[in-house]
């Protein structure tokens, strides 16, 4: 598929997903957002791909919404669309592994967007930060929710409230990002967790995405409920009779998705 947007390229089982608007610092208009859920939606049907790492450019992931495209409406259009409503919840749809991995800004919807992947992967020139405040509106997908729950409300409230920027180190401190890499390691390290995601029985890879998911959904009593149903379910699986005898006989497990 052919994007105006994104540059979308597999390698072996990974779909690397690039947004592509270089003149915008990749401002997400509703093209880019149209085509990403495309994509992404695309990457979790075919049965090639085992994972997927979504990036940017060098100098921003994404610098946030599109504030050219927005800046005129009024509230019936942007409450009648849903705006970014329906186009964030074919991403948050996604059952395989999305791994952001973020260089430069990741401004607003652009560190809205990173915090929609399954976690992220920094370069040391990232920076995060929503700055919605100083537009004279709110974060709209994430940025004072999922925010608040990766680095706790004393972080959200500054960002949310000051609109600073956070560079990648005080994300990695806060526990916005898994891990910092020098900028030009960022992609292969992001391909490198990639191709060890898609090693594993992608049963088992879906269902430890919905179980630590449903971490942020629920009270502790249901959240390990549901991790402790879902850890018995597994022993259905091929791949948790292979992956034990081969850890018994010593040898690499030949996970089999089943
Ligand atoms: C539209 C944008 C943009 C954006 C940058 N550009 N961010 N266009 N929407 N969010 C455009 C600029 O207008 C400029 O185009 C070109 O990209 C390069 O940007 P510069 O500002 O010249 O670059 P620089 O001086 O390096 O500053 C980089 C920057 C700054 C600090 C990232 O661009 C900036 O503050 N951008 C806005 C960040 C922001 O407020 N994000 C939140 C958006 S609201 P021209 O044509 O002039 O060369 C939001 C709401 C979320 O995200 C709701 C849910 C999605």
């Amino acid at each position: 598929m052919a994007f105006e947007t994104l540059i979308v390229e597999t390698e072996d089982d990974i779909a690397l997903i690039r947004l592509n608007r270089p003149e915008a610092l990749n401002a997400l208009n509703s093209t880019l957002l149209d085509e990403l859920s495309k994509a992404l939606t695309e990457a979790d049907r075919n049965d090639k791909i085992r994972c997927i790492v979504l990036t940017g450019s060098e100098k921003a992931f994404a610098a946030g919404a599109d504030i050219k495209e927005m800046s005129q409406k009024s509230f019936v259009e942007v409450y009648n669309e849903d705006l970014f409503g329906a186009k964030i919840e074919a991403i948050q749809r996604v059952r395989k592994p999305i791994i952001a991995a973020v260089s430069g800004y990741a401004l607003g919807g652009g560190c809205e967007l990173a915090m929609i992947c399954d976690f992220i992967i920094a370069a040391e020139n990232a920076k995060f930060g929503q700055p919605e405040v100083n537009l004279g509106v709110v974060a709209g997908i994430g940025g004072t929710q999922r925010l608040t729950r990766f680095v706790g409300k004393a972080k959200a409230m500054d960002m949310n409230l000051t609109g600073r920027f956070m560079d990648a180190a005080e994300a990695e401190r806060a526990g916005l990002v898994s891990r910092v890499v020098p900028t030009p390691k960022l992609l292969p390290e992001a391909m490198a967790a990639a191709r060890k995601i898609a090693e594993k029985s992608q049963v088992t890879v879906k269902a430890v995405k919905e179980s630590v998911n449903r971490a942020y959904e629920t009270t502790l009593r249901e959240g390990l409920l549901f991790e402790r149903r879902t850890f018995h379910s597994m022993f259905a699986t091929e791949d948790q009779k292979e992956g034990m005898a081969a850890f018994l006989e010593k040898r690499e497990a030949q996970f089999r998705d089943r």
